[in-house]
């Protein structure tokens, strides 16, 4: 006891002048992350609705994996650049059943999801695997997988499944909530929007609340991005609007401010769950990134950045007012026209008029790895640290 004591006061006193120092020391030390399980969108997407549904088709893949793979973009995705940034191969969808391992992760994101429920199909576009679902799919995967360790069955579980004990200590990371957005905007004055976000973040919250209940302890949650700087938005590739935009309907990138605004203002309203949820859970880490700023600083500087134009669209169709969404075919005067994509996709910051290009996604990434766009300031690989 006295040892002890008297380790503690050395402790405090060795450290009491260079305080900074000590503090540094323990948010510098690389967190050991074991694992990665991540939930979200097409943002985050490695295969779930492709291994569910329909299996993707070229030119989707075709710059890095030369074949599609299930991601919404010509080659990687950000959290492709984040778990090999954390030394992991790529995570594998949840629900792929075929010639994956699970031994670093999971990733239960899915194409169109949505943080609250939603009431379409997969045939109209929507998804099954809601948020709510995801972190539903993960309490499963978690408890079947302790259930198999504690059998004894270690032997063939321990090559493509994580150990329990590195459920706790594993990173858990979010993109999620553009599609909830989208669905807000196309409601714009038929329903409360500000009432809606509201909703929307309580409900995120609720579930990140689940998965701080079975132990998840690291959080790292993207904000939305600027859903009004998808080109498919935009008025020159907006097949429906024949509408002039009055003066401050767009801004000096052509982004529309009032969809930009929707997601500003679930933004802030993340931003304030999460330092709520720091409250109630003073053991866990969460970290909230601002990914929304560093999509817009890429959007702002695309020339500077060596970027074409950001309305411009890799692949998809785009002449004299005819507009046809990636890979898709169509008549047009009489001529057989087909979606394809551009001759250089790393110049282009949009891959298919809603998803970026792998060289957009790893600007982005090179960008919020070190932590300068998350709160607290941290980058990933020290992200255990924030409590
Ligand atoms: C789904 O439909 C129900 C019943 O029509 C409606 O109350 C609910 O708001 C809808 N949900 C969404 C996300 O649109
Ligand atoms: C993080 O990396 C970006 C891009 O390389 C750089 O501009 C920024 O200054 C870095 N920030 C920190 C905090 O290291």
């Amino acid at each position: 006891m006295a040892m002890g004591s008297l380790k503690h006061v050395a402790f405090i006193l060795f450290f009491w002048f260079p305080s900074l120092r000590a503090e540094e020391t323990a948010s510098s030390q690389r967190c050991d992350f074991p694992a990665i399980f991540n939930f979200g969108d097409s943002n985050s997407d490695t295969g779930c609705m492709a291994a569910a549904f329909y299996p993707e088709v070229l030119p989707y893949g075709e710059t890095f994996f030369h074949e599609p793979v299930g991601r919404a973009s010509d080659g990687r995705l950000m959290i492709d650049f984040i778990a090999n940034h954390l030394g992991f191969p790529f995570l594998s969808a949840y629900i792929n059943s075929i010639g994956t391992s699970y031994r670093h992760g999971a990733n239960f994101a899915a194409g169109s999801s949505t943080i609250r429920r939603q009431n379409r199909t997969v045939f109209e576009g929507g998804t099954p695997f809601t948020f709510e679902i995801q972190t539903q799919q993960f309490n499963q995967f978690k408890q079947r997988t302790e259930k198999f360790f504690n059998q004894g069955r270690r032997n063939s579980f321990e090559r493509h499944f994580p150990r329990p004990e590195e459920f706790a200590k594993a990173i858990y990371t979010f993109d999620i909530g553009q599609n909830d957005i989208a669905a807000a905007i196309n409601n714009v004055g038929k329903e409360d929007s500000n009432k809606v976000i509201s909703d929307i973040v309580d409900y995120f919250a609720n579930q990140v609340r689940n998965l701080l209940g079975l132990g998840a302890k690291t959080f790292w949650i993207h904000n939305t991005g600027p859903i009004g700087c998808l080109p498919v938005s935009m008025p020159i590739h907006n097949a429906k609007s024949n509408v002039t935009p009055v003066e401050g309907y767009t801004d000096q990138n052509g982004c529309i401010n009032y969809q930009n605004d929707m997601a500003r203002e679930f933004n802030k309203k993340l931003k304030n769950i999460v330092v709520k949820l720091r409250a109630e859970f003073p053991h866990a880490s969460l970290i909230y990134v601002d990914m929304f700023s560093a999509k817009y600083d890429l959007i702002s500087n695309a020339n500077k950045e060596g970027f074409v134009d950001p309305s411009e669209i890799c692949c998809g169709y785009h002449e004299d007012g005819y507009h046809l969404y990636c890979r898709n075919k169509a008549i047009i005067k009489g001529k057989e026209i087909f979606a394809g994509s551009c001759d250089d996709p790393s110049k282009y910051i949009s891959w298919d008029g809603v998803h970026y290009t792998e060289a957009a996604n790893r600007w982005i990434a090179n960008k919020i790895l070190n932590g300068s766009f998350s709160d607290p300031p941290l980058p990933i690989a020290h992200s255990c640290h924030a409590q």
